[in-house]
């Protein structure tokens, strides 16, 4: 499936250059899916990631809105410029080619959807780290071709409460599993309202229904935000880059954690290549939650998507900075973890180990998934993986 998948993908334009892809996708529209795409990138930005939005909303487009954009796209020899935004994150979007922005693109759905894969491949990208892409509201055609045409690292869901929540969630997760691109999370939007004299929470749709239908999927809730007279007025001004809130900091985080210890594609297509994996491992072959009172490591040896051999480390009593300078000394670069505190977090990847926190279940499966690279972040260990 995945090597079909890949058959399919556009070509990026020869001048481009885009290591991560980070979609961004929701039921129904008017949730919110434009200010998260839009704020992630500026926070991304923010950290000094080189950073791009593709609006891939061809019909519904407002990313240049909230950037505040108002020049037109240019082309030279090496293809279609970007808009750049005040912050320096590089825009494209089907209103940057039209004369007039408030004209409506009624086009037919071949056309949308060549149009972006146009996108990726006559838009000169400059030396990307990370680009989002707003997709149109729903699974149809044009999340297809994202998902076929671009190399997706990821998905974020963007829902409200009062939406059929499970049911879309259902359907985003089900696109992505059979496209064989992970779910980095949810975030729920207009999930509660801030009295502006008391600061008390009011949660207008009920509280926790989005967090019981993350748990059934095993994905995060990456972020809650607040209905905010604060946020509609910064997406009408085009200044959604200069807003204070934080709410979508810890996602960030998130899709840095997860994207960093996502395995090469070439590495795990060839067979030569072989990685050591520990896991905390308990009695019932589950990842031990309890990494500082784990007994026994065990060492996965694997080749390719395949592991090849097991070998059990006894942990009993032994300080966890010794366990893991004795990792890295037997060669070992991955850690699976369950649940993890910022200070054992930091002694892995200090020592120059890759973490991937926050796993439950079976320590087999873990790493099978791992190799398959279909391991999400279990929703109940979200404090502990973003060390909150
Ligand atoms: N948390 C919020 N508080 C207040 N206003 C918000 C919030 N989130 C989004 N909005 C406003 O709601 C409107 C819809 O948001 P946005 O454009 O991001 O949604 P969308 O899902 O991209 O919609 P569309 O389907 O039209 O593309 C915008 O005017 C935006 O400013
Ligand atoms: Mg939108």
């Amino acid at each position: 499936m995945a090597e079909d998948k890949n058959s399919f993908l556009a070509d990026l334009n020869q001048y481009s250059s885009v290591k991560h892809v980070i979609g961004v996708v929701s039921g129904k529209g008017g949730v919110g899916k434009s200010f998260v795409t839009s704020r992630l990138a500026a926070l991304f930005s923010k950290k000094g990631y080189r950073t791009a939005v593709l609006d891939a909303d061809i019909t519904g487009p407002s990313i240049p809105k909230c950037f505040g954009i108002e020049t037109r796209a240019t082309a030279d020899e090496q293809g279609i410029e970007p808009a750049i935004t005040k912050g320096g994150i590089q825009v494209m979007s089907v209103n940057l080619l039209l004369d007039d922005a408030e004209s409506p693109v009624v086009w037919r759905g071949p056309v949308i959807s060549g149009t972006v894969k146009q996108f990726w491949t006559d838009v000169h990208w400059d030396d990307v780290d990370y680009m989002f892409v707003d997709m149109p509201p729903g699974t149809g055609d044009v999340p297809l071709t994202v998902f076929q045409s671009l190399p997706v690292d990821g998905i974020i869901i963007v829902t409200s409460p009062q939406d059929l929540v499970s049911m879309i969630v259902a359907k985003a997760v089900n696109m992505a599993s059979a496209m064989g691109v992970p779910v980095f999370g949810i975030v729920e939007n207009y999930s509660f309202i801030e009295c502006p004299d008391c600061g008390k929470k009011i949660f207008p749709f009920g509280e926790g229904r989005t967090d019981k239908v993350a748990a059934k999927f095993g994905i995060p809730v990456l972020a809650s935000l607040p209905i905010d007279p604060v946020i509609a007025n910064a997406m009408d001004q085009g200044s959604v880059e200069d807003l204070e809130e934080n709410y979508l900091s810890n996602a960030t985080g998130v899709i840095e954690a997860v994207i960093a210890t996502k395995p090469e594609k070439e590495d795990l297509n060839d067979p030569e290549r072989k990685f050591k994996i520990a896991v905390p491992v308990n009695a019932k072959g589950n990842v031990d939650q309890h990494f500082d009172k784990t007994e026994e490591f065990v060492i996965y040896e694997t080749s390719g998507r395949q592991v090849v051999k097991r070998d059990a480390m006894n942990a009993v009593e032994v300080d966890r900075k010794e366990i893991v300078a004795k990792l890295k000394e037997i060669g070992v670069e991955i850690v699976i973890s369950g649940g993890i505190s910022t200070e054992n977090r930091e002694t892995i990847e200090g020592a120059g180990l890759k973490l991937v926190p926050g796993v439950l279940g079976s320590a087999e499966d873990a790493v099978v998934k791992f190799l398959n690279n279909d391991l999400s972040f279990s929703d109940d260990k979200f404090d502990e993986i973003t060390g909150k």
